[in-house]
Formats: structure tokens, sequence, C-alpha cells
């Protein structure tokens, strides 16, 4: 499957690796080993090495930061270069290297990039509320595998209305299936909006709000950057009241295809506008919001979007989805990506 490959990827949260610590995933198909150095600085490597394809994630981190081949100990530095042979003569041949991946820690994530044009840090999408020092007070630092194509899920995160279905008492009711859909495009970042009125309100947010299940205006406004970064701003308030009155979270969603067939899917969720209940229920609420969150995203998103992929997958490739009007968004995202991955065909071509 061809994949977006000059743009940045969230890789891992930044909590999830620790110096010293080797990692062995898979980006785009391609085996990757994402280390930090005792210094804190993160360093990826194509997870090959050289000499016989051990896979370095079962070598060690030396003091200077440079891997060691856990095999027969050939060492590279964060470039992916040999700069040690311990046998023989020590001569290191010249294709003796393994490819490196540009890496920035920003918003508590690691971003990985890769493709083979310059890396620019400021492509990176905002995501400050998730920043350690942003004063926002945000839910577990989460994620999942999910067995399916990362389209799919994005897909899913475009189009809200199922939440009145697939997440019925949490997330929505039969009485969220109507709702005012907008949809904005800013350069290749698009924006989906959706608006229900004077609804019951949610479980979800009745945990966070007024906690007296009374009838609310619930929004959800999901932001797409390309080609798997959202964040969903999302709450409820008074029926006709302004939202800074009412409670709700910028739920974040990062996805990052492992192959064309399983995806890591990273959320988090930052709380806007939280009112106080005191303790312990504040710490409670907060717990909440992650085991909520993930409990939807794993055992009823996945579950359908896995179901999904299946059927898919035994289908004619000529059989195309019927869609309505609630699938603007997915088919808005679906065309600027088809654009992109043009545009980098195009480029690759006349290199
Ligand atoms: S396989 Fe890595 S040094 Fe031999
Ligand atoms: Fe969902």
């Amino acid at each position: 499957m061809e994949f977006l490959r000059n743009t940045w990827y969230a890789a891992l949260w930044a909590q999830d690796l620790e110096p010293r610590q080797l990692l062995a995933r898979k980006f785009l198909d391609e085996p990757v080993v994402l280390y930090r150095k005792p210094d804190g600085a993160v360093a990826a490597l194509r997870d090959v090495c050289p000499h016989r394809h051990a896979p370095l994630h079962l070598g060690t981190v030396r003091d200077d930061g440079s891997l060691q081949c856990g095999y027969h100990g050939l060492v590279f530095d964060a470039t992916g270069a040999c700069v040690r042979n311990p046998h023989g003569s020590g001569r290191i041949p010249p294709q003796a290297c393994t490819r490196s991946y540009p890496v920035v820690e920003k918003h508590s994530l690691i971003w990985i990039w890769m493709g083979d044009r310059e890396a620019d840090p400021s492509l990176i999408p905002d995501f400050s509320m998730l920043d350690e020092d942003s004063g926002y007070q945000i839910s577990r630092r989460d994620w999942l595998l999910m067995e399916a194509n990362y389209e799919l899920i994005t897909d899913n995160l475009l189009d809200l209305s199922h939440t009145a279905f697939l997440h019925v008492g949490i997330l929505g009711s039969e009485e969220t299936i109507k709702a005012d859909l907008s949809m904005e495009q800013e350069g290749d970042q698009l924006k989906v909006n959706r608006l229900v009125s004077n609804c019951p309100v949610p479980g979800f947010f009745d945990m966070m709000y007024k906690r007296n299940e009374q009838m609310v205006d619930l929004w959800a406004d999901m932001r797409w950057d390309p080609p798997g970064c959202m964040i969903n701003d999302t709450g409820v308030t008074d029926p006709g009241a302004p939202r800074t009155q009412g409670t709700g979270i910028y739920g974040t969603h990062f996805l990052t295809p492992e192959t064309d067939r399983t995806t890591y899917y990273l959320f988090a969720a930052a709380r806007q506008n939280p009112i106080s209940w005191g303790e312990p229920l504040d710490t409670e609420i907060q717990e909440k919001v992650a085991d909520l969150r993930r409990y939807a995203f794993e055992h009823q998103d996945q579950v359908m979007i896995r179901g999904q992929q299946r059927v898919m997958d035994e289908l004619p490739p000529d059989e195309q989805p019927v869609l309505l009007e609630i699938d603007t968004g997915p088919t808005r995202y679906r065309r600027i990506l088809s654009k992109l991955m043009r545009a980098e065909r195009t480029a690759a071509a006349a290199e």
C-alpha cells in the first residue's frame, strides 16, 4: 500500500521511552528501532544491522549515545553510520550503515519522518495543549494497536454520527442523531463540525458537567491534519448558552500506520473548562475520562472497524461504498490525502 512519507507521524508518547531503552516498532511497513541516549535525546534507525541483519533493538545503548549491535558488536551512531568494528583490523566496509530517521520530541510525543525529503519540524501540527506546562489537565496518554487500515479509523473520526449508535449511552443516543454539520478547509487542514441542540446529555459529558442528566447543546468539532492527526473540541453547555459556560475536552487522536492492516492509535484528552467537584471525585472523573475513551475506542470502534476491514478485504475491488450526507468529512479528507500522495509520487518521479 502507498503511504504518505514526507510528513510527521506520531511514533509514541515521549513518556514511553526511557533513557537507554531500545524500542522496536514498525512504521509504514519498515522496521524501526527508537532509542533514547543517556542525555535524553531520541534517535531512530532502521532496525536492521547491515552485518547479518540482526535486529538492532536487541543491542545496547552505550554511554556516548551510540548503539551497539547485540550480535557481533558493530557500533552505530545516531545517523546510522558504523563507527566501530571490534573485529580483525577494525576496517569498516562503506556499506556497513543503516538508515536513520529524523525524530522530534514535541507536545509530549515523539514524531518521526519516514520520507527522504528534508524534515521540517515547523510542519508538526499544533497540539500545544498536550505540553507538560500547558496548564491543562491531561488524561492518561494511552495507545492501542488497531487491526485496521488507518484510513478506516480516520473515516470513523471524521464522521461522529456513529456515536449515536456505536457509543449509545456513553457519547450519544437516538436523540443526538440529528445534527447541524459544517465543514471548513484551510490549506490541507480540515475541520468537520457537528452541533446537536437541546438533547439529553450523553453519559460521558454528564459525568463532567451538571451530573443531573439535563438537556444540553452538544458540540464536536474535529480538526484533521494529514495524514492522521486529529483533535476533537467537544463539550456540552446549557441549551442556547455560550460554550464557555459549558465543559468538555480536547480529545486528541494520532493514527500512524504500522502496516496497511494495522495502526498505532495514540490518544489523550485535555479538559476544557473543567468543573471541580472536589476530591476524590475530580480524580475519579479524570480517570473515568481516560477509561471511557479507551473503552469506546477498543471495545466499540475497534470491533466495528476490524469487522469492516475483514469484510472489505473479501469484496471485489470495484465494489464502492454508498455515500450519505454524513460522509462529507471522510470524502473531503480522502481527497486531500490523494492530492498529497499524488504530489509526492510526482516529486519522486522527477528526482
Ligand atoms: S549482525 Fe550486527 S554485528 Fe553482526
Ligand atoms: Fe467512535
